[in-house]
């Protein structure tokens, strides 16, 4: 194989802090989920592949470099997407074929069937075919050694996209959304809902998470349950079912079906004559499996839910009055910002990271750029997905 000799100041390009419009640095308001904030701070370091330090920090200074123009001529990247199944990895692929292609680079784009084994070999033939950096949402986090460690003997520059890689010195760089902040924005609408300071309740809520093998379910399980924790202890609101434990209500690969089939059994087993307030669905794939058990089993008053992606079947759902909201998180801007850093580090240039503390693989800490989540509803989808040409008027009806 064709040992790749990309200079090592590619891999210890120097890092800065930029805050870009539409993207922040990390929020993330509670101590007990690991998270810290870091908006104000402005970090600049030099790090490598095996660096396991954040760096010094250097407050006030902005720089957004800008890659050579030309740095996509002659040049692979691999991408590598979880799954055809759920909508939105489908945009984020064509997302970053599109923007990459545009800026001159071979794409070897790939999606992975949501079968581990497969991802891994599909890696494995990106690093064969000679490509120059890796794109990866991994399906598993923890699961991808192997391929990183080849990626890493062959000086091929990672970056995580939306989802971290665990475990692994070979990760250069993350860039996602801050996911802490999903889940408190899905916590604070049920708590404004419900005006829970103010009403007498109880009210009795339902949780729905996502995939334990995904480091961001935890994230958007910890955000919302930091936010209603106080109310759930004071009794003000009722876990009815009692699981209220992420590893509980954790949803396999995130599956609709899954979650339809634990709602179907909740709902069966503890509000045959009884109304839910609330189902806090961590996304829109467990969500829909969540509405689609209320529409099949349930006949009490219609819970809030909640969502995180404005899917087009969710957004069709917000619409029609079974969905309370979502967190919008415009693929368009992560696959942007993922292709400029891409060039940043094939151009040895200043890679822009707003976060440098927050995400730990279990081996480094990885300079993170984090987007901002956007708060979506029925009121205002058209403003955010229509007028913004996310999607057509005609997609969702
Ligand atoms: C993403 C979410 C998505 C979920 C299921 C997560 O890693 O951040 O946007 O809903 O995976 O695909």
């Amino acid at each position: 194989m064709k040992m790749k000799r990309l200079a090592k100041t590619l891999l210890g390009a120097t890092l800065a802090v930029s805050m870009l419009a539409g993207c922040t640095s990390g929020t993330t308001p509670a101590a007990d989920s690991g998270t810290t904030d870091t908006a104000t701070t402005t970090t600049t370091t030099t790090t490598d592949t095996g660096s396991t330090d954040t760096g010094s920090t250097d407050t006030g200074s902005t720089d957004t470099s800008t890659p050579d123009p030309n740095v996509g001529e002659g040049k692979k990247v691999g991408v590598s997407m979880p799954t055809k199944d759920l909508q939105r990895w489908n945009q984020d692929g064509a997302n970053m074929e599109k923007e990459l292609k545009a800026a001159g680079y071979d794409v070897d784009l790939q999606y992975a069937a949501n079968d581990v084994q497969q991802q891994l070999s599909q890696i494995e033939n990106m690093i064969a075919g000679g490509c120059d950096v890796l794109v990866i949402a991994a399906i598993e986090g923890s699961s991808l050694g192997e391929a990183l460690d080849m990626a890493k003997e062959n000086e091929i520059p990672v970056i995580a996209y939306d989802r971290l890689l665990m475990n692994s010195d070979a990760v250069s760089y993350y860039a996602t959304f801050d996911n802490y902040k999903v889940g408190t924005v899905q916590g604070t609408y049920v708590k404004e809902q419900l005006d829970l300071d103010n009403a007498a309740g109880p009210f009795n809520i339902e949780f729905t998470a996502g995939d334990p093998g995904d480091n961001n379910a935890g994230y958007f399980f910890n955000g919302a349950y930091d936010v209603l924790k106080e109310y759930i202890e004071s009794g003000k609101l009722v876990v009815v079912s009692g699981q209220k434990t992420f590893e509980e209500v954790a949803t396999p690969t995130w599956a609709t079906d899954k979650a339809q089939s634990r709602a179907e059994n909740i709902i069966g087993s503890f509000y045959a004559n009884t109304d839910i307030d609330v189902w806090l669905c961590s996304n829109d794939s467990t969500a829909l499996g969540v509405e689609n058990a209320l529409a099949n089993n349930y006949t009490g008053k219609y819970p809030i839910i909640t969502g995180q992606d404005c899917d087009i079947e969710n957004t069709k759902n917000m619409i029609a009055g079974k969905q309370s909201m979502s967190v919008f998180k415009d693929t368009r801007t992560l696959a942007s910002q993922v292709v400029k850093m891409t060039g940043q580090i094939l151009s040895g240039t200043t890679v822009d990271v707003n976060d440098t503390s927050t995400y730990n693989n279990g081996v480094i800490t990885v300079p993170s750029f984090l987007c901002e989540p956007v708060f979506a509803d029925a009121n205002n989808y058209k403003e955010i997905l229509i007028d913004s040409g996310y999607y057509t008027e005609d997609q969702l009806k």
